[in-house]
């Protein structure tokens, strides 16, 4: 049922072939990771197709090791007329221990829900309700225009580009 699932997880192993050039998992995977866990996320509050339109705040904390047990974290800690805003923790640690694991990457992602036709649709709203909430929801708000300020500042670029061209 859509607009209920506020929180998902997905937990696996890192795999050989997810390596990059220094032995340690690859950037592009975790976004990747990010990415389906987003995905799942979204399409399971909307009800809906949903497509990644930003990803804000991305960091890359700590490296992920192959053979580590990987959690991919998504929170939805905002809602617009079309948009879900996740923030997702990526946490790793070695199975063979029993510790809590570190946190290895951080980001605010976004998604628009589709109707048929391919164009934004209504999602179900979330209010937040604790300070926690309210606090994480500024933060997403935060995030969005800071990604927005990109743009713009990018097409003033492009512009300015194709103008010298
Ligand atoms: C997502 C898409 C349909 C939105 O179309 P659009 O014409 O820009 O639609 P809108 O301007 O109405 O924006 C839709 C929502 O995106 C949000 N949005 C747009 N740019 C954003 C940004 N930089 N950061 C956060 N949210 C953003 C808007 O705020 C709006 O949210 P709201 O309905 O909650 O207010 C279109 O941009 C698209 O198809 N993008 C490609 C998606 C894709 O292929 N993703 C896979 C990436 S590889």
């Amino acid at each position: 049922m859509s607009g209920h699932q506020r929180e998902l997880t997905m937990r696996f192993l890192a795999e050989p072939s997810d390596v990059n050039y220094g032995g340690k998992v690859h950037g592009g995977i975790v976004m990747k990771w990010i990415d389906q866990a987003g995905y799942a996320a979204a399409v399971g509050w909307s009800g809906r197709y949903s497509v990644t339109v930003a990803v804000g705040g991305i960091r890359f904390v700590a490296p992920i090791r192959i053979s580590d047990l990987v959690t991919i974290q998504t929170t939805l800690v905002y809602t617009g007329t079309s948009s879900m805003h996740f923030a997702v923790d990526v946490r790793a640690r070695n199975p063979m221990s029993d510790d809590a694991g570190r946190l290895c990457t951080h980001c605010v992602i976004v998604y628009v829900a589709l109707d048929d036709a391919g164009k934004p649709v209504q999602v179900p709203s979330w209010v937040p309700i604790s300070e926690e909430d309210t606090r994480l929801s500024e933060y997403a708000t935060k995030v969005m225009a800071l990604s927005k300020d990109i743009e713009k500042t990018v097409a003033r670029y492009r512009a300015t580009d194709a103008h010298a061209s």
